[in-house]
């Protein structure tokens, strides 16, 4: 048999091939660590860290590890679905123990991430190109992915910089005249980039718009525990999960465990007129992408959640985090009352009224290191750094201390 070629494609599959665009904070990662000024300040990449500017291992999970290490008797596979028993112990924790959890089925996943993919191709499967309407600012994640999936992403307008205040009229609008069907993407809590958060009412008012218009929910929670406390930060998600028949729930593990790199998370779904379809599809789904989940993450969740004392462990140490955080948003509140509303926000970003070229100037006048929207994790500042940032922020923005 003779092979013909087709020679209108190139004899090279990558040859129009473009470049993909850089990844902007790993870049930083790298400019950061070749900046040798020792009085340099890392505000970029979105990790908790310490006083000292560590991101330590929980002891909660070093416990947890050992006992794993200690009595694992096999690694042979779990299945898609991913360990149960973690899916059962994190339920509780996110929608509490009321009719919130009701016809959820939970999937572990490769963190938040994996949960944000899943979900995406789920919906896609349902309705290739369906419109998801996301905040303007979100985290640049959600974009990328769901247009990745072949989603159709619409913005919402949901965050003033300047005032540091919610667009909750513009964004209830914007909700309002969505189409029958679409998806919402909404942060359960410390939102990624604003740290700003819907009120209890405002999320009533959302879920309304949602119940009425017959839109579906996607709901991320990356960073439970870390805003006002567990229940706190969970409420807005319980409160959309007590209204509606169809919903998607992303969840990490990664923040509120420090598991970042193990890649914990899962996914919630609830179709309640189509469950098994649904379930199927996702598991076929989750079967194509990863196959089953990574197993270490999940098992530490699990063990520290099945143990009262690990659990008060691991509680205390969120609750250090949480103080922390606070500590510093109360800080730079004090320092500059035109950015008050840090004071209020939750979590560890905060996204500061800075152009590009005040970033670029932060970084080249002062060796302050940020996201170039003007996103800072609050987490990078220490009693050591944060009168530096204060001095930075003040010779680059003076208006800002007006
Ligand atoms: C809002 C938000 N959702 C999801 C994720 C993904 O989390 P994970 O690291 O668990 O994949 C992140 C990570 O930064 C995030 O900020």
């Amino acid at each position: 048999m003779t092979m013909t070629r087709d020679l209108s494609l190139p004899a090279d599959l990558f040859q129009d091939l473009p470049m993909a665009a850089p990844d902007v904070l790993l870049s930083l990662i790298r400019l950061y660590r070749e900046d040798p000024r020792p009085g340099k300040i890392d505000l970029g990449v979105g990790v908790y860290r310490d006083g000292a500017g560590e991101t330590p291992v929980f002891a909660a999970v070093k416990a947890a590890e050992a006992r794993l290490l200690a009595e694992q008797r096999t690694k042979a596979y779990l299945g898609a679905e991913g360990d149960v028993d973690f899916l059962a112990a994190i339920t509780p924790i996110i929608f509490g123990a009321r009719s919130a959890a009701q016809d959820l089925f939970p999937i572990q996943t490769p963190g938040g991430m994996g949960a944000l993919r899943l979900a995406a191709e789920v919906i896609n499967v349902a309705r290739s190109g369906a419109g998801i309407m996301v905040g303007a600012p979100s985290w640049p994640g959600h974009g990328s992915i769901f247009s990745a999936v072949g989603l159709q992403v619409t913005p919402y307008p949901c965050f003033d910089t300047t005032t540091q205040t919610l667009l909750f009229e513009p964004m209830l609008a914007a909700l309002a005249s969505a189409r029958c069907g679409d998806v919402v993407l909404l942060q359960g809590g410390c939102h990624n980039p604003t740290g700003a958060d819907l009120s209890l009412d405002q999320w009533r008012a959302v879920t309304q718009v949602i119940a009425e218009r017959g839109l579906v929910p996607l709901i991320d929670l990356a960073y439970q525990g870390l805003g006002q406390g567990l229940e706190a930060d969970a409420a807005g998600t319980r409160i959309v999960l007590e209204a509606v028949d169809t919903a998607l729930v992303a969840y990490s593990c990664d923040k509120n465990f420090g598991l970042y790199r193990e890649r914990t998370g899962a996914l919630f779904l609830r179709a309640r007129h189509q469950a098994e379809t649904v379930r199927s599809n996702a598991l076929k789904l989750a079967r194509c992408n990863w196959s089953m989940p990574p197993d270490h993450g999940a098992a530490v969740v699990r063990i520290i959640l099945q143990d009262e004392g690990l659990t008060a462990l691991w509680r205390q140490e969120l609750d250090g985090m949480r103080a922390r955080l606070r500590k510093v948003r109360e800080h730079l509140a004090q320092q500059l009352p035109v950015l008050g509303g840090l004071a209020e926000q939750n979590g560890i970003f905060a996204l500061l009224p800075l152009s590009p070229e005040d970033v670029a100037a932060m970084r080249a006048d002062h060796g302050v290191y940020m996201a170039g929207t003007g996103r800072i994790n609050l987490a990078g500042l220490t009693d050591d750094n944060l009168s530096g940032f204060v001095t930075a922020l003040r010779g680059c923005r003076p208006d800002l201390f007006a």
